[in-house]
């Protein structure tokens, strides 16, 4: 077990970072190269191209699902990639496909900005093989929206409570459908609170997101997905031994206790929700929720809005059931599925997550 004692102190005192010299420790934590893909480089190949845009699309817990192989002169095929998956938070895998939507419709939209029309087929080999083939064409248009691709980040902060005006709201309905009654916010609020509580009391679901964890630049350059926490006080724990994983496991813990108050602040200070549904919920439709998704991050980014999914009450295992349900009573119609859940308003500039770079993500680089 780790010293409660010690890591108390230090939580509450600070004393390790006064002990290691903060400001020049603090000037250098960025983790530059698991950063470098948000300055993608030119390439010759279209294809390429579009895709060192595609790796930069949202995705549950930065798992970075997607694999792709080059054919011939124009075509990708997008494989999900099957030792990066979620088994405990999302067994069906639903949200990995809502990630490669996202990942689909970023490709079109970079592809269109450089003058290419992509014709994507879903699934072409059936459920069980390639999640899509994407066939360049030249002749596509510039989506303004492409103009976004590099500013969108996901926003995990705190939103004021300005609320979103009324032509907003109008803009925004054509991409999502929007919560903006108190009372119905108030209601979604409680239930985002519970279900992350639930989260992190599951061991298993826990464990899940704190194997993901990296903590502190040695850890996220090293491994550039997953949690990342950039913030100096929990590398420095990180790094002299008093936040382990076990530490992290332990959900009484104050420092862990310290966490939820806070992240909780985080999510009442919400004004709005957005929640993008499905009739179905096969794997086109939640490629194609995914789709939407990425037009409505983008969307958002251009209005200077933050958007946050908060997932937790959308998770099928059993411990989330009665959250499950009463997210779907309140949020979609009768055996229509709730893909996307998400915080919506005005609030800090949001930071960049890290990726893997796109060689890495290409299975036949030639
Ligand atoms: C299907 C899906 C579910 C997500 N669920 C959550 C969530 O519950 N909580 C959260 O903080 N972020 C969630 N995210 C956001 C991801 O953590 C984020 O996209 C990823 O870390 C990459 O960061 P970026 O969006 O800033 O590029 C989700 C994203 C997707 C696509």
């Amino acid at each position: 077990m780790p010293n409660r004692r010690r890591f108390l102190k230090i939580v509450g005192g600070g004393t390790i970072l006064a002990a290691t010299g903060v400001a020049g420790f603090l000037a250098t934590r960025t983790p530059h190269r698991a950063l470098a893909p948000w300055r993608p480089e030119p390439y010759g190949d279209p294809r390429k191209a579009a895709l060192s845009y595609a790796i930069l699309a949202p995705n549950p817990h930065n798992l970075q699902p997607w694999l792709v192989e080059l054919i011939g002169q124009n075509t990708v095929r997008i494989h999900r990639d099957t030792d990066r998956e979620l088994p405990a938070t999302d067994p069906y895998h639903r949200q990995l496909y809502i990630g490669l939507g996202a990942f689909i419709e970023t490709m079109v939209l970079a592809a269109g900005a450089q003058g290419f029309q992509v014709r994507i087929e879903y699934l072409p080999d059936g459920e069980g093989g390639s999640v899509a083939e994407a066939v360049f064409v030249s002749g596509g248009n510039a989506d303004p929206l492409s103009d976004q691709i590099l500013k969108r980040h996901s926003n995990k902060e705190a939103f004021t409570a300005q609320r979103l005006s009324d032509t907003d709201m109008s803009t925004l309905g054509d991409y999502a459908d929007l919560i903006a009654d108190a009372g119905d916010v108030a209601q979604v609020k409680e239930l985002t609170k519970r279900a992350f509580e639930i989260e992190m009391r599951t061991p298993r679901t826990l464990k899940e997101s704190v194997d993901l964890m990296r903590i502190g630049k040695a850890e996220i350059n090293a491994n550039p997905d997953g949690i990342e926490m950039r913030d100096p006080m929990l590398e420095t724990l990180r790094l002299t031994g008093l936040l382990d994983n076990e530490t992290l496991m332990d959900v009484d813990h104050p420092g862990n206790k310290a966490f939820l108050r806070g992240y909780f602040e985080i999510l009442d200070a919400t004004p709005h929700y957005a929640v993008i549904t499905t009739a179905r919920n096969t794997r086109r439709d939640q490629l194609d929720a995914g789709r939407q998704l990425m037009r409505l991050y983008l969307k958002t980014t251009e209005m200077g809005l933050g958007l946050h999914p908060v997932s937790q009450a959308l998770q099928e295992y059993p411990e989330m059931e009665t959250e499950y349900a009463l997210a779907h009573e309140l949020l979609a119609s009768p055996g229509h599925t709730v893909q996307m859940l998400l915080r919506l308003g005005y609030g800090p500039e949001p930071i960049a997550t890290p990726r893997w770079p796109l060689e890495t993500r290409i299975l036949n680089d030639a």
